[in-house]
C-alpha cells in the first residue's frame, strides 16, 4: 500500500511513521506489530487522514490565549417574551405564523456531541426519558414537537440533524428501528460533521483501541461548514428555505417554531437570532451576551467582574443573558459562515483510553483535551443580533448530567409540567 500523499511515493507504514516522528506520536504505532492485518490497515488509513499539523498547532496555541487589548465592551440590547405586550404579542404571533404558513422554514438539530457528562451508551437522542404513561427518547421529542408545527401551520418542515462519524450509524439504525417516527423520511437528513483527535494534556494523540486513534466530534460551530461540504445548505436553497432554526438534541422543551422569535428577528432586521434566559447567579460560570468592539459576541465568565455582573439600567441588567443555544439563521447568514473559520477552544473531558501497556483506562477525572468551534464565535460577523429572553422553566430543560440542575429528572418534571399547563 503507497501513501497518498500528494506525490509521495514511500509505502504508507514508512510515510506514517516519519510523520509521527516529526509531530512527536510515535506511540500511536505502539501497538502495531501485534495487530491483525486487517486491523493494522485500519489504523494506517485512519493515521493517514488526520492532520497532525493542525492538532499540534492547536496545542501550542493553548499556551498562548490573550485577551485582545483595548477592546471595547458594551451590553447587547434583548427583549423579554414576558415582557410583551398581550397586542404586540398577537401582532407577532400572526406575523411569524403568517411566515411559518409559506413553507421557508427548516430545523436543524445538532447531535454530534460525544455526550460524555451524561455517559448514556450510544447517541444521546436515543436516551429515553419516563415521561409517564410512555417513555420518548430524545429524538422522538423532538420528532413530535415538529411534527405538531407542521400540523399547526400546515406546512412539512424538513428536518436536518448533524450527527458525528462515532455515532452516525447508530443513528440513522434507530430512526429506521422506529420508522422514523412517522415521519416524512424525504425530509430528515443526516449529516456527518468533522472530527479531530483527542489529546492528553501533554499534546499526546489517545488511543481509543490499540488499532484505532481516538477522533471526536469538533464542536457545534463545525455545524456551517458541515452544512454547506454536505450539500444541505444547497439542499435548503433548492427548498426556498428562508430561515433555519438551529438547537442541541437535549433540551427537551426546546419551541422548534416559534412565530414571536422569527417575527421578531424579521422586525428587529438581522439576520440572526438566539434565544437567552436570565443569569439568576450573578456569580455562577455562564457566559454571557456582549459587544465586544460593536460586534455581538460571548463574555467568558473569567472576564465578568463584579462590576459588570451587576451593572444595570434601572434594575434591567446589561449583562445577564446566557445562551441556551436556540438560534435563528437566515440562509445567507448560513451560508455566509459557512466560508469563515472560526477560532477553535480547548474543553476538558473525561475519555476513556488506552495506556502505553494497552489497558484501557476509565478516567475518574476529565483526562483529555477535546478541541471545539462553537456557534457563538460566528455572531461577531454580524451587526446585530436579536436576543429573546424566554423563561426558562418554560423552554430550557436541557440533559447533560446523571443528577443535578441538567439531569434526565429535573428535565422531565418540567416537561410534564410545562405539558399540563399547556393542555
Ligand atoms: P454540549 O457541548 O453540551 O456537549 O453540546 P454534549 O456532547 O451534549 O455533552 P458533553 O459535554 O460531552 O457531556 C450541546 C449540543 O451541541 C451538540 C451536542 O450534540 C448537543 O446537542 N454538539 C456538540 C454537536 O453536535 N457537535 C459537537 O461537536 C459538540
Amino acid at each position: 500500500m503507497l501513501c497518498r500523499n500528494g506525490g509521495c511515493t514511500m509505502p504508507d507504514l514508512v510515510c506514517i511513521q516519519e510523520t509521527l516522528k516529526k509531530y512527536n506520536q510515535e506511540h500511536l504505532l505502539r501497538f502495531f506489530d501485534e495487530l491483525s492485518d486487517n486491523k493494522k490497515s485500519k489504523l494506517l488509513n485512519q493515521l493517514s487522514t488526520i492532520d497532525f499539523e493542525k492538532v499540534d498547532s492547536l496545542f501550542r496555541s493553548l499556551k498562548t490565549i490573550s485577551i485582545p487589548q483595548g477592546e471595547v465592551l458594551e451590553p447587547l440590547d434583548y427583549f423579554i417574551k414576558n415582557e410583551i405586550s398581550v397586542k404586540e404579542r398577537r401582532l407577532l404571533e400572526n406575523q411569524g405564523t403568517e411566515i411559518l404558513k409559506q413553507g421557508q422554514y427548516a430545523v436543524v438539530t445538532m447531535a454530534g456531541g460525544q455526550g460524555t457528562r451524561l455517559g448514556h451508551k450510544g447517541p444521546k437522542g436515543t436516551f429515553e426519558l419516563n415521561l409517564s404513561p410512555k417513555k420518548s427518547s430524545l429524538f422522538e421529542i423532538l420528532a413530535d414537537k415538529i411534527k405538531q408545527a407542521n400540523k399547526r401551520y400546515n406546512i412539512q418542515i424538513p428536518w436536518y440533524i448533524m450527527t458525528s462519524e462515532t455515532n452516525n450509524k447508530d443513528t440513522i439504525n434507530y430512526f429506521e428501528s422506529k420508522n422514523y417516527f412517522d415521519y416524512d423520511k424525504n425530509n430528515i437528513h443526516f449529516f456527518i460533521q468533522n472530527k479531530l483527535p483527542l489529546i492528553d494534556t501533554s499534546g499526546n494523540i489517545l488511543l481509543r483501541e490499540t488499532y484505532q486513534v481516538y477522533e471526536a466530534s469538533n464542536g457545534n460551530g463545525n455545524l456551517f461548514e458541515s452544512l454547506a461540504t454536505n450539500n444541505m445548505v444547497s439542499d435548503m436553497k433548492k427548498r426556498g428555505i428562508k430561515w433555519i432554526f438551529v438547537s442541541g438534541i437535549d433540551n427537551i422543551l426546546v419551541k422548534v417554531a416559534d412565530p414571536i422569535f422569527l417575527a421578531l428577528t424579521i422586525n428587529n432586521g438581522t439576520e440572526i437570532g438566539a434565544k437567552t434566559i436570565f443569569k439568576k447567579d450573578p456569580y455562577s460560570k455562564d457566559w454571557v451576551f456582549c459587544k465586544k468592539d460593536s460586534k455581538p459576541a460571548m463574555l467568558g465568565y473569567e472576564r465578568i467582574t463584579e462590576e459588570i455582573t451587576t451593572a444595570n439600567i434601572d434594575g434591567r441588567f446589561l449583562y445577564r443573558e446566557i445562551n441556551i443555544l436556540c438560534h435563528l439563521f437566515s440562509i445567507d447568514a448560513l451560508e455566509k459562515i459557512s466560508n469563515i473559520d472560526l477560532p477553535y477552544h480547548r474543553a476538558t473531558k473525561k475519555n476513556t483510553y488506552i495506556n502505553n501497556e494497552g489497558m484501557k483506562i476509565v478516567p475518574e477525572e476529565p483526562n483529555s483535551y477535546k478541541f471545539e468551534t462553537f456557534i457563538f464565535d460566528s455572531f461577531r460577523f454580524f451587526d446585530n443580533i436579536t436576543l429573546l429572553r424566554v423563561q426558562e422553566e418554560k423552554e430550557f430543560a436541557p440533559i447533560k448530567d446523571p443528577a443535578g440542575i441538567y439531569s434526565p429528572d429535573t428535565a422531565t418534571k418540567l416537561y410534564l409540567k410545562e405539558e399540563f399547563n399547556s393542555n
